[in-house]
């Protein structure tokens, strides 16, 4: 079968394009013809050696993917031949909080990722796909989907009449917006373009601001909240951004603290005690979260938006694009 290895980190240049035995399934486990991937800022996090340096080499890359399961394993009952399947980030995580457990499973670095014609999954790590979506929209969904819906309605819940603050226009923020928008709340959102921000619009946002013409977008947001502040930021962004979205939110207000964009660096924590700012470290999210959103994707009829797609030999070219950042919402692969 064809697949894709990292052999080296450092650039694209180190990802490979190679012929491995097709995987058959174990006790338990489920074969996956894979059939559509979708790409993270992760993935161009750990070709580049950032993610985490020790990661073993050569491994198959990315975490996100949806096909058609080909073959069952002994003891699996729940599942058959023909059906469509999401693979879950952490295939290990199934509700309830993360452990350490959990988290070796996650695909694309700790364990092997899901650029292959054919994958083995535990059957209790895929989640069926919502009949409206392709396989395309479906691959979109296990990391940025699901941390959004994390983020937005998991935990301390995002309610309707609240505001909400997005940064820039990725995969995590536009799922977050579409989100945001089905939980009733106000959401402004925040990008280098334009182009994008008019797009956002269409989706749903309620205001917008380009952080390259307004470098003091916080000020602005606040003021669009009234002057108190907003009572939750997706913050994307990291050390570059997070003081700025301190500023933005009210006290007592909600940070779902989830990337590092702009890098990471020096962070004084005072203005998070003296407004009482409730800060959560999201981590993508469980096989429960991911069941709910789907139910929550279906019965709305909701789709992701997917910028462009690649097919399987152009894939250092998704990496590029991903790279350049002009895109909004999610590259998708597919074989
Ligand atoms: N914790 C978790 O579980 C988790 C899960 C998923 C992602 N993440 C992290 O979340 C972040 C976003 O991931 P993603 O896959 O959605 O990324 P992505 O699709 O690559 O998002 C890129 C977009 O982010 C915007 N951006 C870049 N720098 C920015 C800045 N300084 N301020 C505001 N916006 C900025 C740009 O949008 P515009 O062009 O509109 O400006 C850019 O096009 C990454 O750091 C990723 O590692 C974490």
């Amino acid at each position: 079968m064809r697949a894709y290895q990292i052999e080296t980190m450092g650039d694209v240049s180190g990802l490979k394009q190679v012929e491995l035995p097709k995987p058959t399934a174990g006790p338990g486990e489920v074969v996956v013809q894979v059939r559509a991937c979708s790409l993270n800022y992760r993935d161009l996090m750990i070709i580049r050696g950032h993610y985490n340096p020790k990661m073993e080499v050569p491994r198959i890359p990315l975490s996100d993917c949806s096909g058609e399961i080909v073959e069952v394993g002994p003891g699996v009952t729940n599942l058959e031949p023909g059906t469509r399947v999401t693979g879950c980030f952490m295939p290990g995580w199934q509700a309830g909080g993360c452990d350490i457990t959990a988290q070796q499973t996650a695909l694309g670095c700790e364990a092997e990722g899901v650029l292959a014609d054919y994958i083995t999954l535990p059957a209790t790590g895929v989640v069926k796909i919502p009949d409206h979506l392709s396989f395309g929209e479906a691959a979109t969904l296990p990391c940025a989907a699901v941390t959004a819906w994390h983020a937005i309605l998991s935990g301390k819940p995002v309610l309707p009449g609240h505001t909400v603050l997005l940064l820039g226009t990725g995969g995590v923020s536009i799922f977050a917006l579409q989100f945001a928008k089905l939980a009733g709340a106000k959401v402004a959102i925040t990008s280098s373009s334009d182009d994008k921000l008019n797009f956002a619009q269409k989706l749903g946002a309620d205001f917008t601001v380009n952080y390259r013409n307004d470098p003091d977008w916080d000020k602005t947001v606040l003021q669009w909240s009234g002057g108190a502040g907003v009572d939750h930021v997706v913050e994307v962004g990291g050390a570059g951004t997070l003081p700025q979205s301190i500023r933005a939110v009210r006290m007592s207000g909600h940070i779902a603290l989830i990337g590092v964009l702009s890098g990471v660096g020096d962070f004084n924590p005072i203005s998070i005690l003296m407004k009482s700012i409730n800060v959560r470290g999201i981590y993508v999210g469980s096989r429960d979260m991911f069941q709910s959103m789907n139910k929550a994707i279906s019965a709305h009829q909701l789709r992701p938006v997917i910028d462009r797609t690649f097919g399987f030999d152009e894939v250092p070219q998704a990496y590029e694009h991903l790279a350049s950042q002009t895109h909004l919402g999610k590259i998708v692969i597919e074989l």
